[in-house]
């Protein structure tokens, strides 16, 4: 199957990348604009495939013979990423570069996203643009299978620009054709990406943590493992009877961003936390400000406004549709350790 990923070089794309590498798929494309980082921490990301692979065969998706060559594969490093990728280096936001990387593509895994705003960057024009450039250049190139990446908590709200946008793509994509499959993760965790390494810079920037924490931290969330992530996704690419599904996914767990932030300075061996609770118009002028003043804010308006509903599902979820148990919280929180904020 030859697969093409949109926005391989992100926290999800690049372990999606390499869990595909390890199970034995030949022909994986990526468009990037960094295509330095795709295979960044390829280590990492080959172990943390080799885990969704094993999953993949506990549940009867891969044979014993697959998962032990998954094995051979993994052992061999950086060099198995390197046979099995290409990488298209191109922004997918230009029509050409996205059509030149879906053009002969089985499927095509969309997972770009930005949940910050920056200068020349718009919820406009990378949420829901990108998705219009991939749905009409799959049109053009006659690629129909699309999985497309996007968010517990997407709402019409407008009140909420960021999970607006999301809203407003995923009805890009429902309405694109019969072959989609919309997976829809709460928080996805793992050492690169942005939740935790924001979360570990709050942590350690002083003598004594302090965490200024929307609504005192109550938000509940569902926290699943990004390898976790890639077995739901190698799912769905294999399985044509997906199509026209969104799911709705997380981990077994419902977890305030409290006690995670907590569970985190324990592993970090913080013991000192102090949450100061923000209330909500405190955090709205002060998030204003920060923005104006800071290239990396801590938390941007269009994030707190997010949090003021819980991003869950149903515990069962994944079991459900997936049929296999994705790790709780604390079988993983280690890995936080590992995290460079
Ligand atoms: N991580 C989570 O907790 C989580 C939870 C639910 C859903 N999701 C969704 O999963 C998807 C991937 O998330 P992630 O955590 O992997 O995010 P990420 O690490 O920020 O990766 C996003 C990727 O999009 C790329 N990108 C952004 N604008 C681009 C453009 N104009 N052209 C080409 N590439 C562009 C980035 O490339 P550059 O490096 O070149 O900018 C990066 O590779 C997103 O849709 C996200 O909303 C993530």
């Amino acid at each position: 199957m030859r697969v093409t990923i949109i926005g391989g070089s992100g926290f999800v794309g690049q372990h999606l990348t390499a869990t595909l590498s390890v199970a034995g798929h030949a022909s994986i494309r990526v468009l990037s604009r960094s295509p330095g980082r795709v295979f960044a921490d390829a280590r990492r990301a080959l172990g943390v495939g080799l885990g969704a692979v094993e999953t993949l065969g506990g549940i009867g998706a891969l044979s014993a013979e697959e998962v032990a060559a998954a094995r051979e594969r993994a052992g061999r490093g950086e060099a198995v990423l390197r046979e099995s990728v290409e990488i298209i280096e191109g922004d997918a936001r230009d029509w050409n570069s996205v059509r030149a990387a879906v053009s002969g593509a089985d499927a095509v895994v969309h997972a770009v996203g930005i949940i910050r705003e920056t200068e020349g960057r718009s919820f406009r024009d990378t949420n829901i643009g990108i998705t219009q450039t991939v749905i009409d250049a799959m049109r053009d190139v006659g690629a129909a299978r699309l999985i497309y990446l996007g968010i517990l908590g997407a709402s019409d709200d407008e009140s909420m620009p960021y999970g607006r946008s999301r809203f407003q793509a995923e009805g890009l994509v429902r309405e694109s054709g019969p072959d989609w499959t919309i997976v829809k993760p709460s928080l996805v965790l793992g050492v690169s990406d942005a939740v935790s390494r924001r979360m570990v810079k709050l942590l350690r920037t002083g003598p004594v943590a302090v965490l200024p924490l929307p609504d005192g931290g109550r938000t509940l969330m569902q926290p699943m493992h990004v390898s976790d992530l890639t077995v739901v996704l190698s799912l769905c690419l294999t399985d044509a009877g997906r199509a026209g599904k969104a799911y709705e996914i997380g981990g077994p767990e419902h977890i305030s961003l409290r006690d995670m932030a907590r569970a985190f300075a324990d592993q970090l061996g913080i013991r000192r936390v102090y949450n100061v609770p923000m209330p909500r118009f405190a955090l709205n002028i002060g998030t204003a400000m920060l923005g104006r003043i800071l290239k990396d804010p801590p938390i941007t308006a269009a994030e707190t406004s997010q949090l003021r509903v819980d991003n869950i599902t149903t515990l069962d979820a994944v079991e459900r549709d997936f049929g296999f148990s994705p790790r709780p919280f604390a079988a993983y929180v280690e890995y936080v350790k590992d995290v460079v904020p």
